[in-house]
């Protein structure tokens, strides 16, 4: 079926219904099988995922789709193949659990890869590719659009299994980020679909560091009705962990009560600085300028610069007036 060379995304997307099938054809499907209900996964969501399987052999995927040389190049360019240096090419993902990553049209771009038990990595990902380039995906976009007419706001986690798990349980507007960092551009993306983006990242010193990254990237966007936020978990739990022991309702609380941006931003600053000092109180006005020249002009960032002025600056009233006056020149 695979004899003439095809449109990079038809035959990413062959792959990713090959991976599917396998999860019924597979000798060793009951392994997988166990691994997904293990981590609480129906079929359904599996399916709505595009959720797969390939077993570890060196060539699962290749012996069926690099039926010519066309094809076995196509497939080494679109990072589902690895040449080595003396070997035929080889599958890259091999003995995983798959997890298409789709465009908004929900076109396969490429792929991740769970291990189902300790190996390393734990995951493999697509390397950028002429149709990847993953610094611009949001991982379940695109089945968060299909689930939901009207989306009103987006949850960004770290990962793929967080992005399922959160829809097993009801949380059906999840997307990840695909990296550490959630990039400027996946910001612009999310704030063109939403205008709440509340990031839900890994309680750990990793996830604190991502969203703090975030907050910076993400700075220009906020305007008048749009707002960013912050669940900080609690150290060793990621969005998957949390809503398996806690459910739906539990988590969408928490979801409920996330962290301004002002209070983020606020909150780290003054950790910054003493603020029982008349120098504490001045260094932490310098310390939001950058933060404060990165935000439009907007209630929220004259909200911010009144929240220095009368809960933590009280000492620099020269300093502040400063800051007002720079700021209200800029627009
Ligand atoms: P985590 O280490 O938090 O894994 O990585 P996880 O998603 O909670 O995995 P489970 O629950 O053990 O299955 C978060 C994300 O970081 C990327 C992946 O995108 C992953 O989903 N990652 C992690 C990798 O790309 N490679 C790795 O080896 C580990
Ligand atoms: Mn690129
Ligand atoms: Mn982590
Ligand atoms: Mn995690
Ligand atoms: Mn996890």
């Amino acid at each position: 079926a695979y004899q003439q060379k095809q449109n990079d995304y038809e035959l990413m997307d062959s792959i990713a219904r090959f991976y599917q099938q396998q999860l019924k054809v597979a000798t060793d499907k009951e392994t997988a099988i166990e691994y997904l209900k293990g981590r609480g996964l129906s079929g359904e969501i599996v399916k709505h995922f595009g959720m797969g399987y390939i077993s570890d052999a060196w060539d699962g995927m290749m012996s069926a789709f690099a039926k010519n040389r066309d094809i076995t190049q196509q497939l080494i360019d679109l990072g589902m193949a690895i040449q080595g240096d003396k070997n035929k090419p080889y599958d890259r993902f091999r003995g995983r659990i798959m997890f298409p990553i789709r465009d908004k049209r929900g076109r396969t771009l490429g792929f991740g890869g769970r291990v189902l038990g300790d190996g390393t990595p734990k995951y493999l990902n697509s390397p950028e590719t002429r149709i990847y380039h993953k610094g611009q995906e949001l991982y379940g976009l695109f089945e968060a659009k299909k689930a939901n007419k009207q989306l009103t706001r987006l949850v960004v986690v770290e990962g793929y299994m967080d992005v399922v798990a959160l829809a097993q349980h009801g949380v059906n507007y999840a997307v990840a980020s695909l990296g550490t960092a959630t990039t400027p551009e996946q910001l612009q993306t999310l704030f063109r679909t939403v205008k709440e983006v509340i990031c839900c990242y890994d309680g750990d010193r990793a996830g604190r560091d991502a969203a703090w990254r975030a907050m910076d990237n993400a700075l220009p966007l906020i305007r008048d009705g749009y707002s960013l936020k912050f669940v900080f978990l609690p150290d060793g739990e990621d969005p998957d962990s949390l809503i398996r022991e806690q459910g739906q309702q539990a988590f969408e609380n928490i979801l409920d009560n996330a962290m301004p941006l002002s209070e983020f931003l606020l909150n780290n600053l003054s950790e910054q600085t003493d603020l029982n000092t008349n120098e504490g109180t001045s260094k932490l006005v310098e310390l939001f300028q950058p933060y404060l020249n990165k935000l439009p002009e907007s209630f929220l960032k004259q909200s911010i610069i009144s929240s220095i002025a009368n809960k933590f600056a009280r000492g620099s009233e020269k300093r502040l007036e400063e800051l007002r006056r720079h700021h209200s020149k800029e627009q």
